[in-house]
């Protein structure tokens, strides 16, 4: 295996393998792009051609092709692996038969309870008619592995049992609920909707109610949290739709299975539904490593309005662009679609309007009078204007603001002013952290780890314009003992420190110049803080009357003193 992963690092660029999930620019030899792992305007994730890695200043991942395809696929090594593999060209040797760990036995156990429910949807079966009858195509029902859970209390935990597995193992994946008497099917007399992960595996189930006798019970009942299933960091149907959001530039979110399905069964394989629960900061991360923009399709209800209002918000706070689709009062995308079809949900899916003039229509026609809908505006619309990242599109929703309440434009900067500070400092947790710049040239430590950087860079590189030793022994001298400390840098931060040395000074046109002149300045900030030490202990000496102490002090601040004028002469 380890030369499968050695053949494949030659093949494969690491420029080809992240570029097809983010867009890259060149940054002097190497690539930067914008993060795909956190929320971030400006770019601070970066790529080294020559060594094969990846590093974020934001978030602080990094690794190389293997650790890149885990992360973005939701796949562990193996799959990172016989992805790549795929793509390079390259054949793996098969493995020898491992015993399996308990978390491919999870998955297994999960699969095996797909098949099932999947077997017991036959076609001749009335929960098949009735999804048929919703408008479902055979191809969907199959290709989403809809199944059905019989009216029994032990069909699937007896199938499984007879397959070795374990009923502590049936529990912890969620598919039984257990008793002092054994355990029973947690989904009975259910349409069965599998749910899967990133990479496409089923983590869990969403059963729906298809029964007459059972009023009383919950429509939809839901897979509980498990090792393998977070709903806060599952979209359904992501698995499949991330190319398409990628390819259209634009995803849609519904509320529900059905709605899903329906959508996807008109060719809009962009949509995700976030199956009833809110849209987490996790969601849109997920969404925005494909595309920044999103289209809420939730149902045209008062649950699904404020439900938009919750998910715009998270989405805007997240630097998505938020569009909002009018469909029909009353109605959700599954109903829509069945009674008018594919080219009236294009339609709608075309004029959706941006969150802010959503906002703005519904309220002025659900709104009794004027100052009503001056307060409706107040209270839900200006959240959203000053929940927008971008300074533009920000200006341009204050100006649409004005237009549709008849405020001057600066009365509506005053009013962003005076909304409640918790909703501004919402608003900046969820910013991104400092640009990489800022970090970098920050105070001393800074400079510090920009020099390491370079030093390290440099001998990599085996410059020979670049006398590394001799820099480091200038340094060694002006910053004292804490020069040990300085190259005591941990391995797990040096490739940080490369990056941000290759970006800072890559395109550098004297940089052995600019070199000495970051040397310098360390230098001379070291010996400055070295003094001003020497000098406190000079002061305390003197106040305390310690003869021996002060003499030191004072010698050391002499000698300080006469380097710091050599260096400033120097410059
Ligand atoms: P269909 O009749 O199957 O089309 O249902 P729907 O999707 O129109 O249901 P609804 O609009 O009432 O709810 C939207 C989504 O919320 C559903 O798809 C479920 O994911 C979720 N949901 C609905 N009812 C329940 C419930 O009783 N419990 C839970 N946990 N989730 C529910
Ligand atoms: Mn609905």
């Amino acid at each position: 295996m380890g030369d499968s992963v050695q053949q494949i690092k030659d093949k494969l660029s690491i420029v080809d393998v992240v570029g097809r999930y983010v867009k890259l620019e060149r940054a002097g030899v190497n690539f930067r792009a914008r993060c795909p792992f956190h929320s971030e305007r400006t770019p601070s994730f970066f790529i080294s051609p020559d060594r094969g890695t990846y590093h974020c200043f934001g978030c602080s991942v990094g690794g190389d092709i293997f650790t890149f395809i885990e992360e973005i696929e939701g796949t562990d090594f193996k799959g990172a692996l016989k992805m790549l593999a795929q793509q390079a060209g390259v054949e793996l040797v098969p493995e020898k038969k491992e015993v399996r760990d308990e978390r491919s036995r999870a998955y297994a156990i999960i699969e095996e309870a797909t098949l099932f429910y999947q077997k017991g949807l036959t076609e001749k079966h009335p929960a098949y008619t009735y999804l048929t009858e919703r408008g479902l195509s055979p191809a969907t029902i199959s290709s989403f592995r809809l199944g059905w859970a019989p009216k029994e209390w032990r069909a699937l935990a007896g199938y499984l049992r007879a397959r070795g597995y374990r009923e502590e193992e049936m529990e912890q994946v969620g598919v039984v609920k257990s008793t002092e008497r054994g355990v029973y099917d947690r989904f009975r007399e259910r349409i069965i909707f599998p749910i899967a992960d990133i990479a496409g595996r089923t983590v869990g189930f969403s059963g729906r109610i298809f029964s007459e006798d059972a009023k009383d019970a919950p429509k939809y009942i839901n897979s509980p949290e498990t090792p393998l299933f977070h709903k806060s960091y599952i979209l359904y149907g992501y698995d499949r739709a991330k190319q398409a959001i990628r390819t259209n530039r634009c995803a849609v979110l519904v509320e529900g299975q059905m709605d899903l399905l329906m959508v996807h069964e008109v060719g809009w394989t962009n949509a995700v539904a976030v199956s009833g629960t809110a849209l987490t900061e996790h969601h849109v991360l997920l969404l925005k490593r494909m595309s920044d923009n999103l289209v809420l399709a939730l149902d045209a209800d008062s649950a699904g309005f404020s439900a938009a209002l919750k998910s715009a918000r998270i989405a805007l706070l997240g630097g998505m662009e938020v569009r909002v689709a009018a469909l029909p009062s009353g109605s959700d995308p599954a109903e829509f679609i069945q009674k008018d079809g594919k080219e009236a949900w294009g339609k709608i899916m075309r004029e959706s309007k941006r969150i802010i003039s959503f906002l703005l229509d519904a309220h002025a026609a659900g709104s009794k009078s004027e100052s009503h809908f001056h307060d409706l505006v107040r209270k839900d619309v200006l959240p959203f204007v000053a929940g927008i990242q971008s300074y533009t599109k920000r200006e341009s929703a204050v100006h649409e603001v004005s237009g549709k309440t008849g405020w001057s434009e600066q009365a509506v900067y005053r009013e962003l002013e005076r909304l409640p500070q918790e909703d501004i400092s919402m608003i900046a947790e969820a910013g991104e952290t400092a640009p990489t710049e800022k970090k970098i040239t920050g105070g001393y430590d800074a400079r510090i780890r920009q020099l390491w950087g370079v030093i390290l860079w440099q001998r990599a590189k085996e410059n020979p314009d670049i006398n590394v030793e001799e820099l480091l022994g200038g340094l060694r001298s002006a910053i004292g003992s804490g020069a040990a400390e300085l190259e005591q840098i941990p391995e797990s931060e040096k490739e940080s420190l490369l990056f941000a040395a290759e970006t800072l000074y890559a395109d550098a046109e004297h940089l052995n110049d600019d070199i000495q002149a970051l040397a310098r300045i360390v230098s001379l900030d070291s010996l400055k803080r070295r003094l001003a030490d020497a000098s406190a202990r000079l002061r305390r000496a003197e106040a305390s009357g310690d003869e021996k102490m002060r003499h030191v002090a004072l010698e050391e601040c002499q000698k300080l003193t006469g380097e710091i004028a050599h260096f400033d002469k120097m410059r």
